[in-house]
């Protein structure tokens, strides 16, 4: 099993949408279990058509089973968030330490019923976020092209080593390959990252945007298309890495 996180403190920047393609993607050889921790519920909307408290249930204890919802998709299930996952950081901040760590790490272990633990985040982290990302194998983190941006990547990384997890690797999102400027950024992107820049760049596509709207995954949309095949090339990539 390998539990992967997708982060970044910047909203907007393809987050939601690459948990939903890359769960799509490794789900063709994969037993993949989604998880959202995110209380505007994007992904689990995706997902289930009327997502209930899933995860606040576990965090808190109330239920000893996992939650996990069957979805659409054969090998997908997923434990969905909604906006009363934030009622339930404060009971979750008041339990031990060590009650925290166990209860984050049963939920991304999931009873080792999964292949791939794919977990959406919220930009703002909070102490059950910070656990459960704690709890994941790596953490993958999607850029969206622009100086800011890049330079704002040394504050996502010290995130992700305060909750004591593993920097992947970062990927650029809606990348333009029309524009001069995303050209140039891309190689400072790639200069500053070293060997944590994936050479994979999801390209800014109404394939992607759209195929949301229609509640299909970029390949089930548009598969013959550069954006429709994108997200199954950043699944090999992170694959490799992780060592599949
Ligand atoms: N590669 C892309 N091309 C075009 N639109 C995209 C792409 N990736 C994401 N989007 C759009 O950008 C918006 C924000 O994406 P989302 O995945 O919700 O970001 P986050 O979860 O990080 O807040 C959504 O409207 C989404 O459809
Ligand atoms: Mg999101």
């Amino acid at each position: 099993m390998k539990s992967i996180a997708i982060y970044n403190n910047k909203g907007g920047c393809g987050k939601s949408t690459s948990v939903i393609n890359l769960a799509y993607e490794f789900s063709a050889n994969n037993k993949v279990l989604v998880i959202d921790t995110d209380g505007q519920s994007n992904t689990s909307r995706f997902f289930a058509d009327d997502p209930k408290n899933g995860l606040e249930r576990v965090l808190l204890g109330e239920s000893e089973e996992l939650n996990a919802e069957s979805t659409r998709y054969d090998n997908i299930s997923i434990i969905t968030a909604t906006a009363a996952i934030n009622n339930a950081v404060g009971t979750f901040g008041g339990f031990s330490e060590k009650k925290q760590v166990q209860i984050a790490e049963s939920i991304v272990n999931a009873n080792g019923e999964y292949d791939y633990v794919i977990v959406d985040l919220p930009p703002a982290m909070n102490v059950v976020t910070e656990h459960i990302v704690g709890a994941c194998d790596f953490v993958f983190v999607p850029v969206e092209l622009g100086t800011f941006s890049i330079q704002g990547i040394p504050k996502v990384t010290s995130v992700i080593a305060k909750c004591k997890a593993q920097f992947g690797g970062a990927f650029i999102n809606k990348f333009d390959k029309k524009n001069s400027a995303d050209i140039t950024l891309l190689k400072t992107f790639a200069e500053f990252l070293g060997n944590k820049a994936l050479t994979t760049a999801i390209p800014y596509s109404k394939v992607i945007k759209n195929s949301i709207s229609y509640k299909t995954t970029a390949r089930e949309y548009m598969g013959w298309t550069n954006a429709g095949k994108a997200f199954g090339q950043l699944a090999d990539e992170i694959g490799e890495r992780i060592g599949e």
